[in-house]
């Protein structure tokens, strides 16, 4: 049978990007060979990524594919550079509640500071959000700073909630 992330990957929302410039990118999944491309580098423009070597990046890559299905990071590559341009992940949480539902939480959106305003945040939104729907969450929630509340209500999200956090 296929697999969520595989009809997700068939849909039109993974495809060829063309923007109003002329640039071309592509839409897909995290691949192990992103770590050459400049994807920690995306990170950090978000948070803290420290230093990661190949090795250690491959086991992370390797521990996330073994979710399957429950954990999905896609990318934006700009086909002319090569480089990694912008990142979200979407993570499916299966509950008890909602008559053992499933929750998806995204996590990790990015777009590399020279591209933005071209809508590839939209796109990583868009796809993210349609992964969810398809894995059959109720819900998709996200935590996001003031500053970017604005971005998030144009890819239809509400704020309905105050955040919590504890660090260790
Ligand atoms: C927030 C971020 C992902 C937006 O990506 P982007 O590709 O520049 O955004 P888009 O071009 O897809 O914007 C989509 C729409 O949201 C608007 N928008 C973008 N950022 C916005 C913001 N911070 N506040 C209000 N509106 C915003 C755009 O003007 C656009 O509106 P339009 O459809 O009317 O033209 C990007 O600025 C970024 O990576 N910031 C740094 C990292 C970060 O803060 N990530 C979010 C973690 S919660």
């Amino acid at each position: 049978m296929e697999t969520i992330a595989e009809a997700s990957e068939k849909s039109d929302l993974l495809a060829e990007i063309q923007t109003e410039e002329q640039e071309n990118f592509t839409l897909r999944r995290l691949e192990a060979s992103d770590y050459a491309k400049g994807f920690l580098d995306l990170l950090g423009q978000l948070s803290v990524c420290g230093q990661v070597s190949q090795e250690e990046f491959t086991k992370r890559f390797e521990e996330l594919q073994s979710l399957g299905d429950d954990h999905f990071v896609c990318v934006i590559e700009d086909l002319q550079s090569a480089r990694i341009v912008a990142t979200g992940a979407v993570f499916v949480e299966r509950k008890f509640l909602r008559t053992c539902g499933k929750a998806g939480h995204i996590e990790d959106v990015v777009v590399d500071s020279s591209v933005r305003g071209k809508h590839l945040g939209h796109k990583i939104m868009n796809f993210l959000t349609q992964y969810a729907k398809n894995a059959g969450c109720y819900k998709v929630i996200l935590d996001c700073s003031m500053e970017n509340e604005g971005f998030y209500e144009k890819c239809g999200f509400k704020n309905t909630n105050i955040q919590m956090s504890l660090r260790f």
